[in-house]
């Protein structure tokens, strides 16, 4: 006779909260050789609370210096853009750079788009009400694998704003992807409106990542306490310190979890034992030339029409235009 596979009995306590995709994509990082897990995952509710935290530490010059951009020459990007576009803004998280632009852009429908539905839920009610003329819909979705848009977002002159370098996630060869998806859903009037981190020193880079406060170490743990309940894991976030840095090599800031002792994690399905300084790879912020992030977009079917930078030369916003086919 041959036994039974063993079953597990699914409790409240010990059931994943996920899809079957979602969970299977945790199960599979959390299995691989170098562990590592999305850093779309950083994105509960409390995590985009840190994120907006992390926005107005001094380390993280990257959000007052995109600030700094728009302040600067939002009216020429009107200009170029013109207004009644349809705005579709990838990973709104709080709304807050779309916002500052509606009263330049006037666009005809706004759409939000961010992982973290219950948090932009709450920020699109909150803006509806400072702008009840602008048409607002908010899409809870996950675009890193797909972007398909609803009937109910306009066809006419989409507009991608994609602001805070967060095309940096992704690797190039996905960003190029991603932005060819972005492409096919738009007609030859579309366009895109795109913040761009630009390589600088790596001390900046470190600080920027691994704040005095300690507030993006908080943001990374976080991500350990949402997989717990996506994936009813047991991690314990004080076994786990953050880890932030420049790789010069690859060209990217890392964030990794570091085990500050020998442990084991179970999750719904699995179990893993790690050793002490072994670590979950959790994001990668890839920082770019401008030459190549100008190149990245004409590879993926825009073509830069304008780019902004601040003195420094530390941050670039581009409005590329898509390329007719
Ligand atoms: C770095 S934050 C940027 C937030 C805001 N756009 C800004 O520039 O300050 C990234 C945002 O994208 C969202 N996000 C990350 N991965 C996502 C995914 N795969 N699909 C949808 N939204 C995602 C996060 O929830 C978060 O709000």
């Amino acid at each position: 006779m041959i036994n039974p596979m063993p079953t597990t009995r699914l409790t409240e306590t010990n059931r994943p909260h996920a899809s079957p995709a979602v969970f299977a994509e945790l199960d599979a990082g959390l299995r691989a050789g170098a562990a590592c897990i999305s850093p779309k995952f950083l994105y509960d509710a409390l995590g985009s609370r840190l994120f907006e935290a992390i926005c107005e530490l001094p380390e993280y010059y990257p959000t007052r210096t995109e600030a700094s951009i728009f302040a600067r020459h939002g009216h020429e990007m009107a200009r170029a853009i013109g207004p009644g576009s349809t705005l579709i803004d990838l990973g709104a998280g709080n709304c807050a750079k779309a916002a500052k632009l509606f009263p330049l852009l006037h666009p005809a429908q706004y759409v939000a788009i961010d992982i973290s539905a219950d948090f932009l839920r709450e920020s699109i009610e909150r803006l509806q009400q400072r702008f009840s003329h602008i048409e607002m819909t908010g899409l809870g979705l996950d675009f890193s694998n797909s972007l398909d848009l609803p009937g109910i977002v306009r066809p006419e002159r989409r507009l991608f704003f994609y602001p805070g370098s967060s095309i940096g996630n992704f690797t190039p060869e996905q960003a190029g992807a991603f932005l060819r998806r972005a492409r096919a859903q738009c007609d030859n009037d579309g366009g895109l409106l795109i913040g761009i981190d630009l390589v600088k020193d790596s001390a900046t880079l470190d600080a920027a990542y691994d704040d005095a406060l300690g507030v993006t170490a908080a943001f990374n743990l976080n991500l350990l306490r949402h997989v717990n309940h996506l994936a009813a894991a047991d991690f314990d976030v004080r076994q786990w310190r953050h880890r932030g840095y420049y790789n010069e090599a690859q060209g990217r800031v890392e964030m990794h979890l570091e085990a500050r002792e020998a442990l084991t994690v179970s999750w719904h399905g699995g179990t893993r034992a790690f050793v002490a300084g072994q670590r979950i790879h959790t994001e990668n912020s890839y920082k770019y030339r401008q030459s190549a992030a100008v190149g990245l977009l004409e590879q993926s079917g825009f073509h830069a029409a304008h780019v902004w930078t601040d003195p420094a030369g530390w941050f670039a916003v581009i409005h590329a235009r898509a390329i007719p086919i």
